[in-house]
């Protein structure tokens, strides 16, 4: 799921004398360390200009000692200032060193977009090409190949390689980079990196008693890298490992907080924007908010009052970056901006410069399913923590001194927790406990660093007993393990089974491709709404929004096909673009859609599924389809009530249709939907209407009645 869920906010334009209204305290500067930058000579060529910025980083000065201590130690945790050079020059420095002779250098990322642009800048400075030397591998896009010494990952991806190499013999060095962050999948990898160091680096004594000690084959190094102080937490889990410290280089950041609390964040990010624009020297405006909407609706407001500006004002340069956003795209936040701009980076998350404005709240992964009711994991906007906010506020003083304007007051400061509560005990555990269910690993019975409460844990169980993945007696299926094989959530994965039985895997393909797009289908802004609805009309299916999905992509590909006239083309990129502009419909989703849809293909004929199989008419199609879905998104069912709400048929939730959907004015038996959105109330988005008996053809639950 993408961080652009928060439908809240739309475009934002207060008067302009509300620009000036937005008052700070000063609170005296955070004690921080000063050290001298030595300037980069002058360099004839780029390469050298890149190699000369590396000898610059503050983990330079220490790469000798800390490869070192790599060479000693099976296990180090390393810990340094984001921008520090930690992601970008250990795994160079462990190549160097011949550490990585026997394998490969794995360096797991929580995010998609950080593995691919990482990989891109360390080609770079190793000035070699993008797959060959260094490589990536996420989630439907793998750009690597026998000649990769050093592949950046995310931790999902790494997590799944597990299943078909259970010891990660292909690696050397294992670096699980942002452990700090805790994501569910850095935990499983964790847990299970500890047995595989057991199993890969024990010395061997030959013959009993006094024997030959024979060094292990093909042993493993495991660096766990972290930006915030928890590091005593991950060396304890890891039996006292080597804790090293990278010094930062951080010059003096000026903490401002606002005098009142700001409902509006977005508004009074605009006025803050503007205010540092017109009253503070030159330099560059990091703002961070919580979710793609956010940004975009900054975005739009920014440039609007932009083009007011007196004429001898400075311009300025918005650069958003979210998650969904291309890795070329976001490689632009490195990019100095032009003469006599003002660049202003809007983000959600990492990024560099002179002066910040966090905003307090961030998305954070929640499984909303725990105590509610069957759900997939939802983004929810929270607070932020104070270990994030002092990063945020340490990015301003990266370069020289600079200003951090905490649009929170500080009482708001004082209140915020602490550090964040890991995913493991606040997300789904279904999928990984499927995954290591293929491991022969029960979830429940392993040591994490924090254990998993019980109820994720039977919430899981019964997620994948309903999934007809585990028997009653707990042990993996036969459909379980195909249904790991898949890279997709276990509900989707199941779905795309089921296809198989009821004709209609080609359509179900297409659904679920879209629906693990990283962006929205339909393009639907404040501004736009009336004409994106009416354009939305005719790829409309009166009672179900997936098949409504089906429809836009059939047109769709009747432009890829045809457009290109006599000649045979197919339809060039900007005509595609342009349909999809004209019918709101987003080019980016579909891309990505058809690109996932292409591999989906390929794991699909390695499990000898045809995926050509499809309906040939249109009733026969509706039926296959939506008995599919069922089939995985059995948790996401629920039946009418005499009120005109949906009860959840697992769970007890009582949910409203979503605005958006074609049948939210519709009272239908039964619905099957993808997702649940939590703002006044629940709403259930893209929905199906269904038949009450489909829900009672899933086997483990004949007799359930509305
Ligand atoms: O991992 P850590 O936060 O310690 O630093 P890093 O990601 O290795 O970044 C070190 C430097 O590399 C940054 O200060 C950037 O100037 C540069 N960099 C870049 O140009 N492009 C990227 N995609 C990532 C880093
Ligand atoms: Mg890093």
């Amino acid at each position: 799921m993408d961080d652009s869920d928060d439908e809240n906010h739309g475009t934002r334009i207060n008067s302009a004398e509300a620009l000036k209204s937005l008052k700070f305290d000063a609170q005296s500067p955070r004690p921080t360390k000063k050290q001298k930058i030595a300037s980069a000579g002058p360099s004839s060529s780029k390469h050298a200009a890149v190699q000369e910025q590396r000898k610059q980083l503050p983990i330079a000065q220490g790469a000798d000692a800390i490869i070192q201590e790599m060479r000693d130690n099976d296990v180090t945790v390393l810990v340094g200032e984001t921008g520090s050079g930690k992601t970008t020059q250990i795994p160079q420095y462990l190549l160097e060193s011949g550490l990585a002779r026997n394998g490969m250098i794995a360096v797991t990322q929580p995010r998609r977009v950080a593995a691919t642009s990482l990989a891109s800048r360390v080609s770079v400075e190793t000035q070699s090409q993008l797959g060959s030397l260094v490589g990536y591998s996420v989630r439907f896009a793998d750009l690597s190949s026998d000649k990769t010494k050093i592949k950046f990952v995310t931790d999902g991806m790494l997590v799944r390689e597990l299943m078909s190499d259970s010891e990660l013999e292909r690696y050397s060095v294992v670096i699980i980079d942002e452990a700090h962050e805790r994501t569910l999948r850095t935990d499983v990898l964790l847990a299970r990196l500890k047995g595989i160091l057991k199993k890969r680096n024990t010395v061997l004594t030959e013959g009993k008693g006094k024997g030959k000690e024979r060094a292990p084959k093909n042993p493993l190094k495991v660096v766990i890298m972290s930006a915030t102080l928890d590091a005593e937490k991950f060396s304890s889990f890891f039996g006292n490992a080597k804790i090293l410290y990278v010094q930062g280089r951080q010059h003096p950041v000026t903490i401002y907080h606002a005098a009142t609390p700001q409902p509006d964040y977005v508004d009074a990010a605009l006025r803050t924007v503007f205010q540092i624009h017109t009253d503070q020297p030159a330099g560059d405006i990091l703002v961070f908010l919580p979710g793609q909407e956010d940004i975009e609706s900054l975005d739009k407001s920014i440039q609007l009052y932009a083009k007011r500006l007196p004429q001898d004002t400075p311009g300025i340069l918005t650069c958003p970056l979210y998650a969904s956003l291309s890795s070329l795209q976001q490689q632009q936040i490195f990019v100095p901006a032009p003469k006599h701009m003002r660049k202003v980076i809007l983000a959600t998350n990492i990024a560099e410069t002179s002066v910040t404005i966090p905003w307090r709240a961030c998305k954070e992964k929640r499984w909303v399913g725990r105590g509610v009711g069957g759900g997939f994991d939802t983004l929810l906007t929270r607070d932020i923590t104070k270990s994030s906010a002092w990063q945020r506020t340490g990015r301003a003083g990266r370069e020289a001194s600079g200003s951090c304007f905490r649009l929170y007051t500080e009482d708001a400061f004082d209140a915020l927790p602490l550090s964040a509560e890991p995913e493991i005990q606040r997300c789904s555990l279904t999928a990984s406990m499927l995954q290591l269910k293929c491991l022969g690993q029960d979830l429940e019975d392993m040591e994490f660093m924090e254990s998993p409460d019980e109820e994720g844990i039977a919430q899981a169980l019964t997620a994948l007993y309903l999934l007809s993945a585990l028997d009653d007696r707990k042990n993996l299926t036969y459909l379980g393990r195909r249904m790991a094989f898949f890279p997709l959530e276990p509900p989707l994965s199941r779905a795309v089974i089921a296809s198989v039985e009821f004709g209609c895997t080609s359509e179900v393909l297409t659904i679920v491709s879209v629906l693990s797009s990283s962006s929205k289908l339909f393009v639907d802004t404040t501004d736009s709404r009336d004409s994106a609805r009416e354009a939305h009309t005719k790829f409309r299916h009166l009672s179900s929004d997936h098949l409504t999905v089906l429809n836009v992509v059939r047109a769709y590909e009747e432009v890829l096909q045809s457009e290109g006239g006599a000649d045979g083309k197919k339809a060039s990129k900007a005509a595609l673009k342009d349909w999809c502009v004209r019918n709101y419909v987003s080019h980016r989703c579909l891309t990505e859609a058809f690109e996932i849809r292409t591999q989906l293909r390929e794991y699909c004929e390695h499990q000898k599924i045809d995926w050509r199989t499809s309906c040939g008419d249109k009733v026969g199609e509706e039926q296959a389809v939506l008995r599919s879905l069922v089939r995985g998104l059995v948790q996401n069912t629920a039946f009418l009530q005499p009120d005109g709400r949906y009860k959840q048929v697992i769970g007890h939730s009582i949910v409203k249709i979503h605005p958006g959907s074609s049948l939210c004015d519709k009272k239908v038996p039964a619905i099957v939907y993808d997702e649940l959105v939590y703002t006044t109330q629940i709403y259930a988005r893209n929905v199906s209407a269904i038949p009450r008996n489909y829900i009672a053809e899933v086997p483990l639950l004949k007799n359930r009645r509305g």
